[in-house]
């Protein structure tokens, strides 16, 4: 079977879709509301989803295998949530969802970027700091349920990485990238 991902940007008839992943990932989960606002009542906000095309004999069919909600403020890129579907994961799509917001915020101008990750998360820490992100100082108490500090991290100059990342399909918006399949 040949399957492949593409980075689009999310519309919201695709709400349900991303509201079931992100409940799948996240012990304190946004809700539809905070989704939806940030999807259409946010001038600052942008929603990229990864799209995985699993091809049969007889069709094609689309699946959201990850999303990505980071805003450009000004000269500042702010990661604020990102999630790959379980079965998915180590396959490129979580640093090709990034990859795209950092090609986007340069296009525009930013010249930094920002995020907050839980002390524990080691999957996302790790994402991050192969992409380029720093840690430069940590919140107490910033995340509930469980209640645990967050670990801000920076890149300042933004840059897009190259090396490794790249050749396994780090990718901007709206090209496609081979993944194994499920
Ligand atoms: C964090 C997350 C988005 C990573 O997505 P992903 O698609 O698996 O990430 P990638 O495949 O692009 O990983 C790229 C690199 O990041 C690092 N990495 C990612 N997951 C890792 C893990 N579980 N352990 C160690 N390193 C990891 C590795 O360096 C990896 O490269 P490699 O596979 O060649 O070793 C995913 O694990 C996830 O959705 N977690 C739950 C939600 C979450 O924690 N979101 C982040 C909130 S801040």
């Amino acid at each position: 079977m040949l399957s492949e991902f593409e980075i689009v940007p999310a519309t919201s008839d695709m709400l349900d879709d991303i509201l079931a992943l992100e409940e799948a990932c996240f012990s304190s989960p946004w809700t539809r509301k905070m989704l939806e606002g940030e999807l259409t009542g946010n001038q600052f906000a942008h929603f990229l989803v990864a799209i995985r095309h699993r091809q049969s004999k007889i069709k094609t069919e689309p699946a959201i295998i990850g999303y990505h909600c980071f805003w450009i403020v000004f000269e500042e890129l702010r990661l604020m949530n990102l999630a790959v579907r379980e079965s998915m994961r180590r396959r490129g799509v979580g640093g090709t969802l990034v990859t795209a917001a950092l090609h986007l915020a340069l296009e525009q101008s930013a010249t930094r970027a920002i995020l907050e990750v839980r002390i524990s998360n080691d999957s996302a820490r790790s994402l991050y700091t192969r992409i380029g992100f720093v840690p430069i100082g940590s919140r107490p108490r910033y995340y509930t349920n469980p209640i645990e500090d967050a670990v801000l991290m920076q890149m300042n100059p933004l840059v897009v990485p190259h090396g490794r990342q790249r050749e396994k399909g780090f990718v901007s918006g709206g090209e496609s990238a081979s993944t194994d399949s499920l």
